[in-house]
């Protein structure tokens, strides 16, 4: 294996780069993979390099070859100056917020973000002497009325989780960046792959690797990339709560990268002619998917993004609890559980009304969230059309 020059990898393209980046043939003695390097201490040589640590690395918390080779490739594909590594999605949004808030600031939160990070910013956050208002996720340039002198960033998901409304990011960073503010993105659901999130504007960029890097449900991983301005930051933040993420699940995920475009474009178009399917169903009332033109944001969708994930949601018109339960307990192919992009189908009931509260969540029916794996469509329709029969029968 060759080492690619610095020209070659910027000039390939995102396939190519997921496969190539973040190998490096020297070190790897010939083998194709990085191993998992493990490990607690790192041997110094003598006294003057354990006093100046002049070495790349110096402890287990500070890195590792298989953390760099992570990190290398995903800084390149997200277009970041750096990226750091924690053990979990929710653990990288923790750490992008206190990164760039402390006691006394303001936090902009919109108000369709990942559940538990609410939880964060109205517990740990609130507790620190941080205040948090949730804004509507389709503010846009309206946000410019509800900084406050000590507002010191603002969080995006886009789009939102479960209700899956775009925001426009653009027009919010300039905002924020016009009155100092930090912008941080939960851009999990497109991945750099589909948004690039610093080119839009993004400070700190989140992905949750348990989802689409690892695609097989069998890792948990936060990924936090942030631009020039605000890597030293960030990097300070990491070594002050010293988190680093397991080398197992790195390893995992550096597996994970090498195919998830194929991935991710074979969720899209499973997605998208489910979604198609259910749309024309008696039993349901809307489809929410941003790439579908039916979509409020999709003229947004369209502009900033260069595809859709496997996420979308459903509103079924109204039936008895009971009925959508038997819709679900009954599906053989798709699973009944949290988090999503792995290579198998899930399905949950949501009710985003239960903890919002800067924005009304009222779509007419129960709501389901499907994140749609690689079985055979068809076998995925059998599946619901056998559901949608026994909820007929229980409604
Ligand atoms: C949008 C989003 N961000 C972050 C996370 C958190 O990831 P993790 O489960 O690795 O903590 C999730 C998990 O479901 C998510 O859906």
């Amino acid at each position: 294996m060759k080492n690619l020059s610095p020209e070659t990898k910027s000039r390939l393209r995102s396939r190519s780069r997921l496969v190539h980046l973040g190998r490096d043939g020297d070190a790897s003695h010939g083998f194709v993979n990085v191993p998992p390097y493990r490990g607690s201490t790192v041997l110094f040589p003598d006294v003057e390099a354990l006093s100046t640590e002049n070495q790349r690395y110096t402890y287990g918390t500070h890195g590792t070859p298989t953390t760099d080779a992570l990190c290398d490739a995903w800084t390149a594909i997200a277009g970041a100056a750096g990226t750091v590594l924690v053990p979990t999605g929710m653990a990288a949004i923790a750490l992008a917020l206190l990164s760039a808030v402390g006691a006394g600031d303001h936090l902009l939160m919109t108000d369709s973000a990942y559940q538990p990070a609410r939880r964060f910013c109205d517990g740990m956050l609130k507790r620190m002497g941080v205040e948090t208002t949730y804004y509507d996720p389709r503010v846009g340039a309206g946000i410019a009325s509800l900084f406050r002198p000590n507002t010191k960033a603002i969080f995006v998901e886009s789009p939102g989780s479960q209700s899956l409304e775009v925001q426009d990011i653009p027009v919010i960073a300039e905002v924020a960046h016009a009155r100092g503010a930090c912008v941080i993105a939960d851009n999990t659901w497109a991945t750099p792959l589909f948004f690039p999130p610093h080119a839009k504007g993004v400070d700190l960029a989140i992905e949750a690797g348990t989802k689409y890097l690892s695609g097989h449900s069998d890792l948990l991983l936060g990924l936090v990339s942030a631009n020039a301005g605000w890597l030293k930051r960030l990097q300070r933040a990491e070594r002050e709560l010293a988190i680093p993420a397991g080398p197992e699940d790195v390893y995992l995920a550096l597996r994970g990268l090498r195919t998830m475009e194929l991935r991710l474009r074979e969720a899209e178009r499973q997605a998208l002619a489910l979604a198609e399917w259910l749309s024309a169903r008696p039993e349901v009332l809307s489809v929410i998917h941003p790439a579908r033109p039916d979509h409020p944001d999709h003229a947004l969708w369209k502009r900033d993004f260069a595809g859709s994930s496997g996420l979308f949601s459903v509103v079924l018109k109204p039936v008895p609890a009971g009925a959508v339960a038997a819709l679900l307990d009954g599906l053989e192919l798709f699973g009944l559980g949290y988090s999503w992009g792995g290579y198998e189908s899930l399905v949950i009931p949501f009710d985003c009304a239960s903890y919002r509260t800067a924005t009304p969540w009222a779509p007419g029916g129960p709501a389901l969230r499907f994140s749609v794996g690689l079985e055979d469509i068809d076998d995925l329709k059998d599946d619901l059309a056998r559901g949608f029969e026994r909820m007929r029968a229980a409604s």
